[in-house]
């Protein structure tokens, strides 16, 4: 693996098997001469093209993390998985399943800046936001925020896995941010209960990060790209469903 610039780098993340959208944030780091990138996990589930994009990082070699469907996919038996983890899994051969098996769940990129899906803690739990018995997703209480934040001693720390690009500022500090989805603006999941996560845009999604003398500078990327071909592959894997998110990033 290459030096990693950590005073100036892409942050992408939640790719979910969506080759063009990740084809698209790869040009755009590249026009802004932007040689390091750390990717923040959920790589390849999703009913589109799984084995195109590992085909498109594994060559890359970037620092990497094994998000929550990552982990699935190499951990669940094939017939328990769910069906998008599973059209994923048919796809992918078995260096590519190596590589997800070796992923860490958290790294550190430099003595400053901490990586990792969800949380410290955990690639399931929404690190800025809640969802309330009604189903509402909300901005978590600050406490909560830093209390997930535990005594990680990093200025800059990274987040994905609610696919909403947002930058919180702890009271002492610390910056947590997420860098959005690259290739799935939108999803309904049923845990703790039934809810919808909607960006309302289509465009592939990512975060560019730079170190300043004031503190932490950050960019969100929102970059237009051409959903079609992927929108064919979610009808062929048989997830219509997939459509309007990929469409419009709105789930219906
Ligand atoms: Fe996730």
């Amino acid at each position: 693996m290459k030096e990693f610039n950590s005073s100036r780098f892409a942050v992408i993340a939640d790719i979910h098997s969506n080759s063009d959208a990740l084809k698209a944030v790869l040009e755009d780091i590249s026009a802004q001469a932007i040689d390091s990138i750390v990717n923040l996990g959920d790589h390849l589930s999703g009913p589109m093209a799984a084995k195109e994009t590992a085909d498109l990082l594994l060559p890359l070699d970037m620092p990497s993390i094994r998000g929550n469907h990552d982990r699935w996919l190499v951990e669940t038996p094939r017939e328990e998985m769910n069906s998008i983890d599973g059209v994923a899994f048919d796809q992918l051969e078995d260096h590519h399943l190596t590589w997800l098996r070796n992923l860490s769940p958290s790294l550190w990129l430099s003595d400053d800046i901490f990586a990792c899906h969800g949380t410290p803690n955990s690639d399931m739990t929404y690190w800025t936001e809640a969802v309330s018995p009604a189903g509402e997703i909300v901005l978590r209480s600050r406490d909560e925020i830093v209390s997930e934040a535990c005594d990680i001693k990093a200025s800059l720390l990274l987040c994905g896995h609610t696919h909403i690009p947002r930058r919180i500022d702890l009271p002492d500090g610390r910056l947590i941010l997420n860098p959005g989805s690259v290739g799935c603006p939108g999803y309904m999941d049923d845990n703790p209960v039934h809810h919808v996560v909607e960006t309302g845009t289509y465009a592939a999604c990512y975060a560019v990060v730079e170190r300043t003398k004031a503190g932490w500078m950050s960019t969100f990327r929102h970059v237009p790209y051409d959903p079609s071909r992927m929108i064919e592959l979610a009808k062929a894997a048989n997830h219509p469903q997939w459509v309007p998110r990929l469409a419009t990033g709105w789930v219906s």
